[in-house]
């Protein structure tokens, strides 16, 4: 049976569907390398969704071209399903470009934090700004990113810590997505530093957070997660499991930053409480390794982070090896890193982290849309999911590390849209 199609995405290189057949839920182990390659592949659309991908050579015999429908060149470029950024922190007032300075100096993150500075600083600026100011902050970065090929983008609360504030950054990204092109998944994260008033007084911060802000946020409907950091100086386990498990009664699936600088155990408390991801893990036990294997959590990875903290990156080939479903994101924020493209990110993945250029794909787009629940929509080029394509300037995805640092992202189509197009030059290698 033949399929109508209003765009039609030509002369790729090769199209990485991500997709093979019978391969189903989140992918471990040597599924992390199934990127289901299409040399010189096309792909045909039809208003928001994919309803082709096979070889060019193909196309005309399965797809019937709407008169007047877009016909976008991919001159030899890699086409991949837009990226998928499942931890970001991008509401937020201020800069903390200073920190990167005191740090490349010899300070550590931490050592910052408690003289006054990370997450409180940005606590202070988010508290001072209005909501209108960050919903402009917020729009600019979602164009900035969406130009940068990430389509889908998860964004965390966290740096109001009161409930009047948490709500005020939760509906700044509200309305920042509203008729924006990306589509954002929201997640509440007042659990992410104990505010000055409470400094003193951390459980009464944690009663705070279930007798009152938990049920404000759930009944405001502005987050779908809820997120706790769960660090040595921060939340214990025990105060994580009572806020996750208080969000979860309120319907707000859990989340955790999970063992980012020491082991504390929160890669176990994840696994325990089936939270939908466990994210950062640069500092996991083997004990946390093998109950994330066996459990249905995703496991993040954030290698801009460990790189801009100039903390050792985490360990990607143990955690794949051992069966981990692994995704990897930019955690993009002001304080421990400030990258904003998942395309460097999946080059860096594989640079310092050793993942294949193919597991850092899978990591970055379907497995990274099972960490927000989304894989039924994007994460993969496959007939009824979002037209959500990326074309890159080169022929081939090994260049994402080969060519790191660089913007190779040359298209960007989401959901039908075309919302990125350079003009079509002959892709090259370098
Ligand atoms: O994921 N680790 C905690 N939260 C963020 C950092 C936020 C900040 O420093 O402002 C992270 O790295
Ligand atoms: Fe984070």
């Amino acid at each position: 049976m033949r399929v109508a199609a209003d765009l039609v995405l030509e002369n790729a290189s090769e199209v990485l569907t991500m997709e093979r057949a019978g391969l189903t839920g989140p992918r471990r182990g040597s599924d992390l390398r199934e990127i289901g390659r299409v040399e010189r592949g096309a792909v045909a659309v039809r208003g928001e969704e994919i309803v082709w991908v096979g070889p060019q050579t193909e196309l005309a015999t399965h797809v019937d071209v709407a008169a007047g429908a877009t016909r976008l060149d991919a001159a030899g470029g890699c086409v991949l399903p837009g990226f998928v950024d499942s931890h970001t922190h991008l509401v937020f007032g201020g800069s903390r470009h200073d920190e990167f300075a005191m740090r490349i100096a010899g300070k550590t993150y931490l050592e910052i934090a408690a003289a006054g500075g990370g997450i409180r600083s940005s606590v202070r600026h988010t508290r001072a700004a209005s909501e209108d100011e960050l919903v402009a902050l917020a729009r600019a970065r979602l164009d900035r990113m969406l130009a940068l090929g990430s389509t889908t983008i998860e964004c965390k609360s966290g740096y109001g810590l009161a409930t009047e504030h948490e709500l005020k950054q939760l509906r700044a990204l509200r309305r920042a997505s509203e008729g924006h092109a990306v589509d954002t998944v929201s997640t509440f994260l007042g659990a992410h530093e104990f505010p000055p008033e409470f400094a003193e007084d951390r459980d009464g911060y944690v009663d705070l957070l279930v007798s009152e802000m938990i049920p404000a946020v759930a009944e405001s409907g502005l987050a779908e997660f809820a997120d706790v950091f769960c660090e040595q100086g921060v939340f214990t386990p025990d105060q994580a499991r009572r806020v996750l498990v208080a969000a979860a009664d309120a319907g707000l699936a859990p989340k955790l930053h999970a063992d980012e600088f020491a082991p504390s155990g929160a890669a176990e408390l994840a696994a325990e409480l089936g939270a939908v991801s466990a994210d950062h893990l640069s500092a996991i036990s083997e004990p946390g390794v093998k109950a994330l294997a066996r459990s249905d959590t995703i496991g993040c990875v954030l290698p801009g982070t460990t790189f801009s903290c100039r903390i050792p990156p985490a360990h990607a080939r143990r955690l794949v090896e051992a069966g981990v479903a692994l995704a990897i994101a930019t955690d993009f924020n002001p304080g421990s890193c400030a990258i904003d493209s998942l395309a460097v990110i999946a080059g860096l993945a594989s640079l310092q982290l050793s993942l294949l250029p193919e597991e850092a794909l899978v990591a970055a787009t379907i497995n990274a849309a099972w960490s927000i629940r989304r894989a039924d929509r994007v994460g993969s080029i496959r007939p009824g999911k979002l037209a959500d394509l990326v074309v890159l300037s080169v022929p081939d995805y090994r260049c994402l590390a080969y060519r790191f640092g660089a913007d190779l992202v040359r298209t960007v189509v989401k959901r039908g849209q075309v919302v990125r197009d350079a003009a079509a030059v002959p892709a090259t290698p370098i």
